[in-house]
């Protein structure tokens, strides 16, 4: 039989095609093809320093394996083909180059914990990859923050003028998110690294292996304290992919400001044009279509997350063949969160800041009202009474076709007769944003801070 299955002792006749097709994940997980190799290399040569098997099969396994890994390295051999999935396709060309030696692998040892250490060494160097990207996005986040520290624009809340705020605070705001998004992945990174291998199939072995040596020499910190939980847990996947979904959720926020940014209603950004496109009909048009793919795989990740809580959700223990479902998730999560990650960046950097329009969009919306009304309870009335006052020159603002800025000393007394030449100064903008002293907020200094808050960070 040309795909004779390793288990076909106990059937009296070969998996339907179909079936077979369905059952099989090689098409998928081929590519922890390096970490299973990795994994059973740890295990060969555990197997011969407890005595299990031979020093001599054990040579002979580690050596084939190191020649298998080199011809897929190489493209000498190929991934595709009916196997099962990784596990029994390197175990059955390891077997078909070596022989007995190559049976002897899998002695104490299942595929269940055999997957788990692969899946769990496979995320590990993903996870560390996507966290050096984080890292560079929030390098070019505090680069375009250093360049803005005193462009002015307006601050908002229900999208409407807030408060004026400097620019390099709101990129700022994105540098902390994508900071405690580093920290998630690392936090999970670090309780996923617990080897399971030895677990076996789920009950333990009657081998007298050492776990902790192999642990070790995969670079994990432990092993996992429960040979049912080490089999059947998943929950690392989980909390993966929660975090990669929060910095999609984080990238397709600051991607539907650059998109509000890039319009002609704002115009406070320009991309580079190598980060958009034109349209096939409107000669004018020139669309963010990087941002907006970011925001819209957001969603693919968001269902990552969702399809393995589902794939989990009441299942029993210890391994089901559901499992199997929760590369695909993974792996999509990792692919798309990294695709964003490459792209974004050099977006964000190319990107050119429109600083007299956000000036401009400050000086318009009465975003200097709370310091009016500041002003106010500074001369001593109660803020209340301020807040009220300078509600009151809004509304005559608007009826008379003013800003705050322009209206007379005469026309503010007739407000409230407290007001003096002062109360220019004091609604001036750049007075605005350099008052707000708080720790965090918009001023000079705690601009100052942050961005060295956020500079150590990335040199720790
Ligand atoms: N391809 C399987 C998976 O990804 C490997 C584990 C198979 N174990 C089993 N008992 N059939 O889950």
């Amino acid at each position: 039989m040309a795909n004779e299955k390793m288990w076909a002792g106990r059937f009296a006749k070969a998996l339907d095609k179909e079936a077979d097709d369905f059952n099989s994940s090689l098409h998928f997980d081929n590519r922890m093809y390096k970490q299973d190799i990795e994994g059973s290399m740890a295990h060969a040569a555990m197997l011969a320093a407890t005595g299990i098997i031979s020093a001599a099969d054990a040579e002979s396994i580690i050596a084939a394996l190191g020649e298998i890994l080199g011809d897929i390295q190489s493209g000498k051999l190929s991934l595709c083909g009916d196997g099962e999935d990784i596990h029994m396709f390197v175990e059955a060309e390891l077997t078909r180059r070596i022989g007995d030696a190559g049976k002897r692998l899998h002695t104490a040892r299942s595929r269940n914990d055999q997957v788990a250490v692969d899946v769990r060494l496979y995320l590990r160097e993903e996870a560390q990859g996507i966290v050096s990207m984080l890292k560079g996005l929030i390098g070019v986040i505090a680069e375009q923050a250093e360049k803005n520290t005193e462009t002015v624009m307006p601050g908002y809340t229900h999208l409407q003028r807030a408060q004026p705020i400097v620019f390099a605070h709101h990129l700022l705001a994105y540098a902390m998110m994508f900071m405690r998004d580093v920290d998630r992945i690392e936090d999970a990174v670090k309780r996923m690294n617990l080897s399971p291998l030895g677990s076996c199939a789920l009950a333990g072995t009657t081998y007298p292996t050492d776990r902790a040596m192999e642990a070790k020499a995969l670079g994990f910190d432990g092993i996992t304290r429960n040979s049912i939980d080490g089999v059947s847990d998943r929950d690392f996947c989980v909390e993966l992919l929660a975090a990669f979904a929060t910095v999609m959720m984080h990238l397709s926020r600051f991607s539907e400001e650059i998109i509000l940014w890039c319009s002609w209603e704002f115009k406070f950004v320009e991309l580079d044009d190598s980060y958009t496109t034109g349209s096939s009909i409107m000669p004018q048009k020139k669309n963010p279509d990087i941002a907006e793919l970011v925001r819209g795989k957001t969603g693919r990740v968001y269902g990552d997350l969702l399809a393995m809580l589902t794939v989990l959700k009441g299942l029993p223990l210890a391994y089901n063949k559901d499992m199997q479902e929760d590369k695909e998730a993974i792996f999509d999560a990792i692919d798309t969160v990294k695709q964003c990650l490459t792209v974004f960046p050099p977006m964000l950097a190319g990107m050119r800041v429109c600083k007299e329009n956000m000036l401009a969009a400050a000086q318009k919306g009465f975003i200097n009202a709370t310091d009016l009304a500041d002003y106010l309870t500074k001369k001593g009335l109660p803020f209340r009474t301020a807040y009220k006052i300078s509600g009151q020159a809004v509304a005559y603002c608007i009826k008379e076709g003013k800003v705050l800025d322009s209206l007379t000393l005469e026309e503010y007394r007739g407000l409230c007769p407290q007001v003096d030449e002062g109360v220019y100064e004091a609604i001036d903008l750049y007075t605005c944003v350099t008052k707000r002293i708080s720790a965090g907020g918009t001023g000079p200094d705690s601009v100052k801070a942050q961005l060295a808050f956020v500079k150590e960070f990335l040199e720790a």
